[in-house]
Order: C-alpha cells, then sequence, then structure tokens
C-alpha cells in the first residue's frame, strides 16, 4: 500500500512530578535544567510544564525550519499574550495580515540609510554619560548595568522623538520603566486572574500608562498639525510618513502607540544587557580590551566619533558584540506554537497535544558541536572563515525567518558606538573576583546587577569630555 506517511519514532520525553511535571525544575534553574537536557538529548526532547507539553528543539536545522522554512505553521507562543497588555498589537506580538502590513510599514524606519541619521543622537547620548561619569566619583565601583540602562533608554527615547521628549525625558523614563518591572513580573505570573485587582503595584502600572500615552499621544497630535513639509528625522517621524503600498493607508494614532511602546520595551532593555555584559566580559579579558582598542584607534583616533562609513571599519568592536551575545544572548528562548502537527525528520510533534516549542539561543550558542571553545571568550569565533563553516541558525541572537529582530542594525549600531566610545576613554576593572551569573528572565540580565570598577584614562578636559 502506497502511504506518504513518514516513518515516527516517539520523542524522548521527561517523567516529571504528577500534575506539575517539569515545573519545578525548570522554573528554579532554567538554564541548568536546559543545560542538563542539551547534554543528554541531540535533537528534540518533551516536558510538561504550567500543564503544557513543551517540546525543546536542540538544533539549528529544526530551529531554521520553524522559523523560517515552515514560519507559516508556527505562531507566537502564549508569553507574547502577556505582553500583549503593555505592548497592544504592536509588531512583537501580533500576527497574520495586520503584522505584515504593521511590518511593511515599519520596515522602511530600519533602513541603514534612515538609521544614518539617528547616529549624532547616540553619540551625543554616550558623551552625555561619559561627561557625567568624568564628574563622578568613581573610588567606587559603578552600577554598569543600570547606568547602561538609562544610556539605552535614552537612546532610544531620542532615536523615536529626537528633541521633542526634552521635557518630559524623566517622566518617560520613568513610567517606562514601571511598565517593564510590571511585565516581567507579570510573565512569571502563573494566576492571571490578578493582573486586574487594584493592588499598589497594579495601580502605578496604570497610572504609568496612562503618563507615557498622554506624552505620546501629545507629540503625536503636536506632529499632525505642524505643516506637512516639516520633516523629522526620527523613528516617530518615519512611522507616521509611510503609506501602505497597496491602501495609501497610514498607521492611526492607536497603531503608532503600540509601536512606539513596542520598540521602547523591545529596544532598550536587551541593548543594554548586552552592553553590560560586553563591559563584564572585557574587564575580565584585557588582551581583547587591548586588540579592541588598537581598532579604535586605527580607525577612530583619539577624537572622533563613529559615523555610519567608520562603523562599517570596525569588524573587531563587531566580534566582540557578537561574541558576547554569543555566550550571554538577551534573548535567550523564545517559543512557537504549531497550528498543525509537523514532522522532524522521524518525528512527529503532534498538535494539540504538544503545543509549545522553544527555540533556545542559549544553548545553540553554546553547543560543542558548532563552537570550536564553546564556553571561552573569543572574539575570534566570527572571523569570516570561521563563521562560513557554521549552520546559520547556530548563532540567533535576533531570531530568523520572517520575524526577525527589526531593530537588529539599530541595536549593532548602538553597541558599537556606546562599546568603543566608553572602551576608549575609561578603563573597566572587575569589582570582586566573582563570577557573575545570569538571571533569565525576558531577558539575560546579570544577576544582582553588574557592578564594575570605572576608571578616566585621560585628565579632564581631553578628547570627548
Ligand atoms: C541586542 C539587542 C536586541 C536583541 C538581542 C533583540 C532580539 C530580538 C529577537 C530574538 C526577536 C524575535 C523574537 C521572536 O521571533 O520571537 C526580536 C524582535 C523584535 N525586535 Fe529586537 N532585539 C534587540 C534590539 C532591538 C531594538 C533596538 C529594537 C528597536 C529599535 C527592536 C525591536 C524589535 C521588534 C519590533 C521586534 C518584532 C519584529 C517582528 O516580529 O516583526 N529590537 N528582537
Amino acid at each position: 500500500m502506497v502511504t506518504d506517511e513518514k516513518p515516527t519514532k516517539p520523542i524522548p520525553k521527561l517523567k516529571g512530578l504528577p500534575f506539575l511535571g517539569s515545573t519545578l525544575d525548570f522554573a528554579r534553574d532554567p538554564l541548568a535544567f536546559l543545560t542538563g537536557l542539551q547534554q543528554k538529548y541531540d535533537r528534540l526532547v518533551q516536558f510538561d510544564a504550567v500543564g503544557r507539553l513543551i517540546t525543546l528543539t536542540l538544533t539549528p536545522e529544526d530551529a531554521r525550519y520553524i522559523l523560517q522554512e515552515n514560519n507559516k505553521n508556527y505562531v507566537k507562543s502564549a508569553a507574547y499574550d502577556v505582553l500583549k497588555m503593555f505592548l497592544g498589537n504592536g509588531l512583537l506580538n501580533s500576527e497574520g495580515d495586520f503584522w505584515r502590513r504593521q511590518r511593511r510599514l515599519a520596515q522602511p524606519a530600519f533602513h541603514k540609510q534612515r538609521l544614518a541619521l539617528l547616529v549624532d543622537g547616540m553619540n551625543r547620548e554616550t558623551a552625555g554619560l561619559m561627561a557625567s561619569w568624568k564628574n563622578r566619583d568613581l573610588s567606587k565601583p559603578l552600577l554598569i548595568s543600570e547606568e547602561m540602562m538609562q544610556l539605552a533608554l535614552a537612546i532610544v527615547t531620542r532615536s523615536l522623538f529626537s528633541s521633542d521628549v526634552k521635557n518630559h525625558l524623566e517622566n518617560v523614563s520613568e513610567a517606562i520603566t514601571t511598565i517593564i518591572q510590571t511585565a516581567y513580573k507579570e510573565i512569571f505570573n502563573f494566576f492571571p486572574a490578578t493582573r486586574n485587582w487594584p493592588t499598589p503595584r497594579t495601580i502605578r502600572y496604570r497610572r504609568a500608562v496612562r503618563k507615557t500615552e498622554a506624552i505620546i499621544y501629545e507629540i503625536i497630535e503636536n506632529r499632525r498639525r505642524e505643516p506637512p513639509e516639516t520633516r523629522h528625522d526620527d523613528l516617530l517621524g518615519m512611522l507616521m510618513e509611510t503609506r501602505d503600498d497597496e491602501t495609501g493607508e497610514q498607521m492611526t494614532n492607536q497603531q503608532l502607540r503600540d509601536e512606539v511602546t513596542t520598540i521602547f520595551m523591545a529596544g532598550h532593555e536587551t541593548t543594554a544587557n548586552a552592553l553590560s555584559w560586553a563591559f563584564y566580559l572585557l574587564a575580565n579579558h584585557p588582551d581583547v580590551t587591548e586588540k579592541l582598542r588598537e581598532e579604535i584607534n586605527m580607525v577612530l583616533g583619539p577624537t572622533d566619533l563613529p559615523t555610519m562609513e567608520t562603523l562599517r571599519e570596525l569588524t573587531y568592536a563587531t566580534q566582540v558584540i557578537q561574541e558576547t551575545m554569543r555566550l550571554y544572548p538577551p534573548a535567550w528562548i523564545f517559543g512557537r506554537q504549531p497550528l498543525h502537527s509537523d514532522q522532524f525528520g522521524d518525528y512527529r510533534v503532534e498538535v494539540p497535544k504538544a503545543d509549545g516549542m522553544l527555540i533556545c539561543p542559549y544553548l545553540l550558542h553554546r553547543d560543542p558541536r558548532y563552537w570550536e571553545k564553546p564556553e571561552t571568550f573569543e572574539p575570534e569565533h566570527f572571523l569570516p572563515e570561521r563563521v562560513k563553516n557554521r549552520p546559520t541558525y547556530a548563532y540567533l541572537p535576533f531570531g530568523g525567518g520572517p520575524r526577525l529582530c527589526i531593530g537588529n542594525n539599530f541595536a549593532m549600531m548602538e553597541m558599537q558606538i556606546v562599546l568603543t566610545l566608553l572602551i576608549r576613554e575609561f578603563d573597566f576593572l572587575p569589582a570582586d573576583s566573582k563570577k557573575v551569573e545570569a538571571e533569565p528572565g525576558i531577558t539575560l540580565r546579570p544577576k544582582g546587577g553588574l557592578r564594575l570598577r570605572v576608571r578616566a584614562r585621560h585628565k579632564a578636559g581631553s578628547p570627548v569630555s
């Protein structure tokens, strides 16, 4: 008999506890739990968690298959539903035709040509931070994770609104920080009904949402009242300008609000964490720092600020950032839900029984099958000749396929600028000999915050002060 059914082998499955499955093991120490699975299994493994049957994928080929080749069969997982409460129907968590249209409309804002207009703002914000450090008491370690969070927030705010937000920056920063902190708590809240209880947290959160919305709407309304020839070289300006090719429609205020909040949320904590980890790794690898400084000196000299052209020449700085995100990918895991059952070689993921798929950059980035020295910080992992011999999806800090991070070039640019300017002006040294642990939440943060000793390399008044 002819049949098109493929042979199937059962996917290995963890036993787990009755009802709870592996929920507790996962929640207690997700990185240790997942790394343990990677050491034992080579392609797929299933476990029960929070009442669902989860399939963890362990190969670049399956990541590519889910994110790219058969992406139509996969939608974003339930974790993204929680984000809906905060981000509305923004790019990160919308689906289908609505997402496709929004992506088409937003894409031009992120073209390299347009991004070039944001370099100056990124340079200025970084110079502002450097000036403030030069007036600070640097005898005690700085909480670098917080410094990077504030810097990334200032950069994304300026990139979105240019100077329109100048008078509101403090309010926006505070309100956005409250929103993000609430989102963080809610994504791990297994009792969603409590979200609407009037607790101090929800009251603070609602106030923060009202405040940010009021500011965003005010800026949009002010711009709509301007003469049509007025141009704003920022992301909001681009998002307000673009028209749908087919219908000629533009984004409504509500859509703009959702995209702006999404960009705030997706675009600052990720970058801030990557930068914190980069300074942590550089503080512990003086040889890499020295090589990086040689390149900075060659490309930028002692005083030049980066431009779009010189950023392209900073290839070692790019490798340092890539290597940092290999070891500490800010988006360390992400999920998809299959719409229909799907075949992975001899294995079959059966829907509706199996309803969650996990792709884990943290595991793929440290898999000895694809990396020469998986646990070592070695930017040379990203030399072109070494990249060439590796499956593309062995490295996916920005995801892949049609849902690839729209802000990837923005983020790389920002990280290059902050890294090169700060490394040129300051020494970063470990605050103590303790290894900083990674704390996996929505993003991969340094546990307890990252403290480093910082020392100005030049006397006040020289280079960029
Ligand atoms: C180091 C920094 C960043 C990392 C590691 C990162 C990572 C990611 C990843 C992995 C995704 C895909 C998630 C999925 O497929 O489930 C994503 C999507 C997204 N990111 Fe980023 N991101 C970064 C910076 C940014 C920045 C700076 C912006 C905006 C300025 C941004 C805006 C977005 C948006 C809007 C999406 C949704 C895109 C869509 O689905 O069409 N990200 N990001």
